[in-house]
């Protein structure tokens, strides 16, 4: 296990060199890239990234800390059956448990002291669909027993790489870690890097790969039964301590900090399909990073859900894209195997991946970069574009803010109707059913319920 060496890496997006300088990475133009320990966190905007980061973090143990005392509330509860008790105190005492591996894990990042970040210089957001837990039943599933999970992922891996040596090895999406740590030990890399913005993830298994064992709790999607229900903690260990080379990384994988042609095999883990952008931007990026001749290695699920349905690809139309942009496919298949099974479930699944190897044979016919922050948004004096459904749109955002404006405790709602009637000359009927269809909307999304109009 080794720490990223800077002069290996580039600074996102502008790829300028990269030096360490106390406790930062400094890019050439002067941007600064936190450490967190020996892990740099190398996003485009990367401080202002971070201390995002340090936010939802904080919230994560706030949530824990509410559930917690939740619980207490509740084992207070005179009415309570024994084995009712008895599951919620081994609930509390699992979520307590969780506080705690979160509280140490975050403390790196010392949360308690703020700094004010600096202004955005790219516009880079963390992606908001990307939670700071999600996938975190891949650490249990990686580092605990995984029902063969791990193993057979690893065998469709080592299939299609075959005899070729992987050279410098850059893992888009670890993860949890542990397929790149399976090809790091087993596959001979030279080198590898595995790049995630999970900071739990990335924390957690950066502490295993060095030898630590950590308990990690796990939290059954749907318990099956009385025992399953407050979840357990398992024992998350690697089976030797990562060799020489293998390092991690917190950064994007639409920004990848890496020159032009600097790698030997990108593999992509589970991710391709997750992404928020259409396939080609993923392509192009994986395309700018390898050297000519190189190898992108995917394995995982291949299931587009876009709004566009041009850009839902089936794998067939996925190679065709990829073949388009500059690889040749030296092998795919498509294999079922178990994910994510656990004996504390009611649910156990099966998932077809898709496994493949493509040689770069030249340039992305299309190089583009995934959207950033638009100019308005990072701008305050560029005008703000007016799309062409905006004015209906912003009318019935309009009518909404009469109608909220109206709610004061006392109005019913035949009265809140009277008034939108009136205002938009409305019939009655038909403004009565849009003001209950509206506070219907409030209360389904827990605005009336929660005192915020009190
Ligand atoms: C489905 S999980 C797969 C994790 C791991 N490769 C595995 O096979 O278990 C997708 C991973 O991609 C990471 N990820 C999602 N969007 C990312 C992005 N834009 N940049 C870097 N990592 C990202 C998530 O944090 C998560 O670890």
């Amino acid at each position: 296990m080794s720490s990223p060496r800077p002069e290996l890496l580039k600074a996102p997006l502008v790829h300028d060199s990269l030096r360490e300088e106390d406790s930062f990475w400094i890019s050439e133009s002067g941007a600064k890239f936190p450490l967190i320990g020996t892990i740099p966190v190398l996003f485009p905007d990367a401080r202002l990234a971070l201390a995002e980061l340090k936010l939802r973090s904080q919230a994560l143990i706030n949530y824990y800390e509410a559930n917690v005392d939740q619980l207490k509330e509740e084992l207070r509860g005179p009415t309570l059956s024994k084995i009712t008790r008895d599951r919620l105190e081994k609930t509390r005492k699992i979520q307590i448990h969780h506080l705690e591996f979160l509280r140490d894990l975050f403390s790196p990042l010392k949360l308690n002291q703020r700094s004010q970040p600096p202004a955005p210089e790219f516009g880079y957001r963390l992606p908001p669909s990307q939670a700071l837990q999600g996938y975190f039943p891949n650490l249990v599933r990686d580092w605990s027993s995984s029902h063969g999970e791990n193993e057979k992922q690893f065998e469709l891996v080592r299939d299609v790489v075959g005899e070729q040596p992987l050279g410098r090895l850059l893992v888009a999406g670890a993860g949890a870690g542990r397929l790149a740590y399976d090809v790091h030990q087993h596959l001979g890399p030279s080198e590898t890097i595995c790049a995630d913005l999970n900071l739990v993830l990335t924390l957690a298994s950066s502490r295993i790969v060095r030898g630590e064992t950590l308990k990690i709790a796990e939290f059954p999607v749907a318990p099956k039964n009385l025992a399953a229900a407050p979840g357990a903690i398992r024992e998350c260990k690697a089976p030797a301590k990562a060799r020489e080379g293998f390092s991690q990384i917190i950064a994007d994988v639409y920004y990848l900090p890496f020159a032009d042609e600097s790698v030997d095999t990108v593999l992509t883990p589970w991710l391709v399909d997750i992404l928020p952008h259409r396939l080609e931007f993923m392509i192009s990026e994986i395309n700018r990073v390898l050297k000519p001749g190189g190898r992108w290695i995917n394995s995982g699920s291949f299931n587009f859900r876009f709004a566009n349905w041009s850009d839902c690809l089936s794998i067939e139309e996925g190679v065709e894209a990829i073949e388009l942009n500059g690889f040749r496919h030296e092998k795919i298949r498509q294999d079922l195997i178990p994910y994510l099974r656990s004996d504390l479930d009611a649910h156990a699944r099966s998932e077809t991946v898709t496994t493949f190897s493509m040689e770069k044979t030249g340039p992305a016919r299309s190089r583009v970069k995934a959207p950033l922050r638009s100019p308005w948004i990072m701008d305050a004096n560029v005008a703000v574009p007016l799309p062409s459904n905006a004015q209906a749109q912003f009318a019935q955002l309009e009518s909404q803010a009469f109608v909220i404006s109206l709610i004061d405790g006392k109005r019913t709602g035949l009265q809140i109707a009277q008034a939108v009637a009136q205002k938009y000359g409305l019939p009655p009927n038909e403004a009565l059913d849009a003001v209950v269809s509206f506070i219907t909307r409030l209360e389904d999304d827990s605005i009336l319920r929660t005192g915020i109009w009190a």
